[in-house]
């Protein structure tokens, strides 16, 4: 297994461009199903869950090109097999987008149920329960999720807990339904939106995306498009905090501060100086950072995404905060880790107490899931000495090229071989 050779020390400077959005990528790679005709996706990020999502479509029979300007062609025509099968499903929770594309457009589908993970158990309910109401019939069988409905009808759904996946996958479902579907208690995560921009320019009627209630007018058929997949607010965070916490100064590009709020919120309470415009972020950091406490919670609100990397920046600041993780159940497995670089933090069921210390020390240390792997890598940065991080397949799922666009900006990473 590879992994990943941090020498810390190093303050970061200098400018990056941002990726495309993994969180975007993927529903939208869901949503060609949805067309028989062409769509060219631009900007898609080079990650794992992208391989792996273009593996699932392929096994369905869909066709991906790439043309010469090494823009992603997906073409969804020749689907035969409604089927996600476990082998795949396993490595990638977010294949179930593909549940409601494949029902709305062929009436039917076979899925594997995903299981827990190492953040929480994260079941599927809340897009059952919707599909059902659009007239889905659902059986699990065999650890399978069997969806059949002739043509899924308007309805209006009110979600009983707000999920960012199951928002997305009911309104994909009933762009192709009867009538009118009213969603409400939806997910706002600016990645709803760019799903429902992407589906507006298929030819679908979405209104609404972005805000606690979505209508949507079915139509018939959905047409071809191109689209660019915006970039990737998380990345854009994670190096954010990357500068403030080696006491460093750099800028972003390509991002808008807008899907970032809260987390420039934090970190200027962390002492940063933030500077932005409408595609770029600036930060310097010139002094230890202060503790700042965080709840994580649905956009608007602290990205769950963001809590490994901030427990980093706590870890290293002057004082005592507090983390509450509202979102998933089993988040802090970054926790042990960063506790034997030198760390002082405290679980409680899903609170964090972190008490600040002077330095970290570099050791070897395992990662358990994407975001902890960042935090893993954050910690590497500005700790004494060498830390080697295993498992960084965790990190090549979600993070375009991390080493490198770390060392652009100055780090000392090495990615060791198997
Ligand atoms: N939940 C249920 N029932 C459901 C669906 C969700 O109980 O049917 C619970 C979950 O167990 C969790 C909470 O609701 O406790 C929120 O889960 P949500 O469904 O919103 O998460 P998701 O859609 O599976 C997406 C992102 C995650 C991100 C979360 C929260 C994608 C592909 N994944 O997951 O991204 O953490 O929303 O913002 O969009 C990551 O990128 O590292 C990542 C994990």
């Amino acid at each position: 297994m590879e992994k990943l050779l941090i020498k810390g020390g190093s303050k970061l400077s200098g400018e990056i461009n941002c990726s495309g959005a993994k969180n975007a990528a993927l529903p939208m790679i869901a949503a060609t199903i949805l067309s028989d005709e062409d769509i060219t996706l631009r900007n898609l990020p080079y990650l794992q869950d992208i391989t792996t999502m273009f593996e699932l479509l392929g096994s369905m029979g869909a066709n991906i090109t790439l043309d010469e300007s090494m823009n992603f062609i997906l073409s969804s025509a020749k689907i035969h097999d409604t089927e996600a099968r476990y082998e795949l499903v396993k490595t990638m929770r977010a294949s179930i987008l593909v549940l409601g594309p494949l029902v709305a457009k062929f009436g039917k589908a076979r899925i594997a149920l995903p299981g827990g993970c190492a953040i929480g158990s994260r079941p599927v309910n809340f897009h059952l329960d919707a599909l059902k109401k659009l007239g889905a019939n659902i059986d699990l069988e065999n650890g399978y999720i069997e969806a059949s409905a002739k043509k899924l009808k308007g309805a209006n759904i009110h979600f009983d807990g707000i999920t960012v996946t199951g928002t997305e996958n009911i309104m994909m479902a009933a762009t192709l339904a009867e009538g009118r579907t009213v969603l409400t208690n939806v997910a706002m995560e600016p990645e709803i939106e760019d799903l429902a921009e992407l589906l507006n320019a298929m030819g679908a009627k979405i209104q609404g995306a972005g805000t606690k209630e979505i209508i949507i007018d079915g139509v018939e058929s959905l047409k071809g498009t191109s689209f660019d997949i915006p970039a990737d607010r998380i990345e854009a965070g994670t190096y954010l905090v990357a500068a403030a916490v080696t006491g460093g100064d750099i800028k972003i590009n390509g991002i808008s501060p807008d899907r970032l709020l809260s987390v420039i919120d934090s970190l200027k309470k962390a002492g940063a100086a933030i500077d932005s415009g409408d595609d770029f972020i600036k930060l310097s950091m010139k002094h230890k950072p202060k503790p700042v406490n965080i709840e994580t919670a649905p956009f608007p609100g602290f990205p769950t995404d963001m809590q490994a990397q901030f427990s980093v920046l706590n870890a290293i600041a002057d004082g005592e905060s507090f983390i509450n993780e509202t979102v998933f159940e089993n988040r802090f497995m970054h926790v042990q880790e960063l506790n034997r670089m030198g760390c002082d933090i405290l679980i409680s069921g899903n609170n964090a107490n972190i008490t600040g210390v002077s330095k970290l020390s570099g050791a070897p240390v395992m990662a358990t899931d994407l975001r902890a792997s960042a935090s893993l890598i954050l910690a590497g940065l500005c700790a004494e000495g060498e830390t080697i991080v295993d498992r960084i397949y965790h990190i090549d799922r979600g993070y375009e090229r991390i080493e490198e666009k770390l060392n652009y900006l100055g780090a000392n990473i090495t990615r060791l071989p198997n």
